[in-house]
């Protein structure tokens, strides 16, 4: 697939002409003449690189780069500044603002080409992980149905939309629909890694079972297949399997599905986000109020909670009340869609991919921006 170049330039003779010479060399070019445009352009199309003019009418190219490297979504782009100005310190400002090159105009066509090249190579070395471990984070619902599905799915990918690269995964043989719910069918590299002992797990091992969604999303599932629930599983095996995965998801999710267990028990320590997921029920609260409380034994600085506000419950208590009662901040609300889940579903889309604008897909991309920070602050 070719590599999407924003350029962003007031001038159109020059849109045209720096567009024309990045299509001669495949790429594929979108454009923007304003500072507004650029950001939207940016947050809508993620594109691979951005080039970045200066001087532009609404918003200058340095406030234009620093909003791009606050937003977590954008902040990973490549940007090239390019501009007519050359003094020593409109570089600096560049490069302080967050520019990763910078080029002058007029540029050669053959220095534009080789410039662009290198900094997609790097990023892309770079995107493939380099030698840092990836993070982990687990989803567990309070009770069955809650979403962890829903919201692994959905998390895993808003991270792909932020230029991650993650690895979603269930350890549910018999009851897992990680695979079937994405559209890929009985996909069960997950069991197949279950079934063997620790010492047969290895990163190539893990490799060969991953699928991948038509998104580039990739998963690691186990299936619903009633054989599959047959198997035994051994919380070291599962260890292994995360520890490998580290090497191999940047970052991985695990979907976790619901209630306390020795696999539980086991690897929820080795997950470095737990997303414990509650709907306002004042069932599941009463549930959830237990649950934490033994979670937060071993896990207590991890704990990330999030109600999945599946159905509109009209006498719901207050939220400062629910934290109260459940002694721990709430970091997200997900409003009920059940339309939009639906139809997503069927179509073997997350919610995020399927129509990016709804409420609730913003709610779940904050949540993965919101995770991620908190994974890339320790
Ligand atoms: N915000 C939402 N609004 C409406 N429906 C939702 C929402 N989130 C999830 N759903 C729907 O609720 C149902 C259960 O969700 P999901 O499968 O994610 O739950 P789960 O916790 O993984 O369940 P299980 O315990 O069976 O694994 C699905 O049909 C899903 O599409
Ligand atoms: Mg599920």
């Amino acid at each position: 697939m070719a590599e999407k170049i924003l350029i962003v330039d007031d001038d159109v003779d020059s849109l045209k002409l720096i567009g024309l010479m990045l299509q001669r060399n495949g790429y594929e070019v979108i454009a923007a003449q304003t500072g507004g445009q650029a950001l939207a352009k940016a947050t809508n199309d993620l594109p691979d690189l951005i080039i970045l003019d200066v001087m532009m009418p609404d918003m200058n190219g340095y406030d234009v780069c620093r909003r791009l490297r606050g937003n977590p979504i954008t902040q990973q782009i490549p940007i090239i500044m390019f501009t007519a100005k050359t003094l020593i310190d409109d570089k600096v400002a560049g490069f302080e603002a967050g520019a990763d090159d910078y080029l002058t105009k007029p540029t050669h066509p053959a220095e534009l080409a080789s410039r662009v090249r290198a900094i997609l190579q790097r990023s892309s070395a770079k995107r493939q992980g380099g030698s840092s471990k990836g993070s982990t984070i687990g989803v567990l619902g309070v009770k069955g149905g809650v979403g962890a599905t829903t919201v692994t799915m959905n998390l895993g990918a808003a991270l792909l939309n932020m230029k991650l690269n993650p690895v979603i995964a269930d350890f549910r043989p018999g009851i897992g629909s990680l695979g079937i719910t994405l559209g890929l069918g009985n996909v069960n590299g997950m069991s197949k890694l279950l079934a063997r002992s620790t010492g047969e797990i290895s990163a190539d091992g893990i490799n060969r079972e991953i699928a991948t969604h038509t998104s580039g999303l990739r998963v690691l599932s186990c299936t619903s297949h009633p054989r599959e629930g047959l198997i035994t599983i051994s919380p070291d095996t599962a260890v292994a399997i995360i520890k490998e995965l580290r090497n191999i998801g940047k970052p991985s999710i695990f979907d976790l599905g619901c209630g306390y267990n020795p696999l539980i028990s086991r690897i929820s320590t080795e997950m470095d986000r737990l997303i414990v997921l509650v709907d306002p029920a004042t069932v599941t609260l009463n549930m959830a109020r237990e649950l934490l409380q033994e979670l937060a034994k071993h896990n207590r600085d991890r704990i990330h909670l999030v109600v999945v506000n599946r159905a509109q419950i009209n006498l719901q208590p207050p939220w400062h009340e629910v934290e109260h009662l459940l002694e721990h901040e709430i970091r997200a609300i997900i409003s009920p869609s059940p339309e939009l889940a639906y139809q997503a579903m069927e179509a073997g889309m997350p919610m995020v991919s399927f129509q990016p604008n709804a409420i609730v897909s913003s709610q779940l991309n904050k949540l993965a921006e919101d995770v991620y920070k908190v994974i890339e602050s320790k």
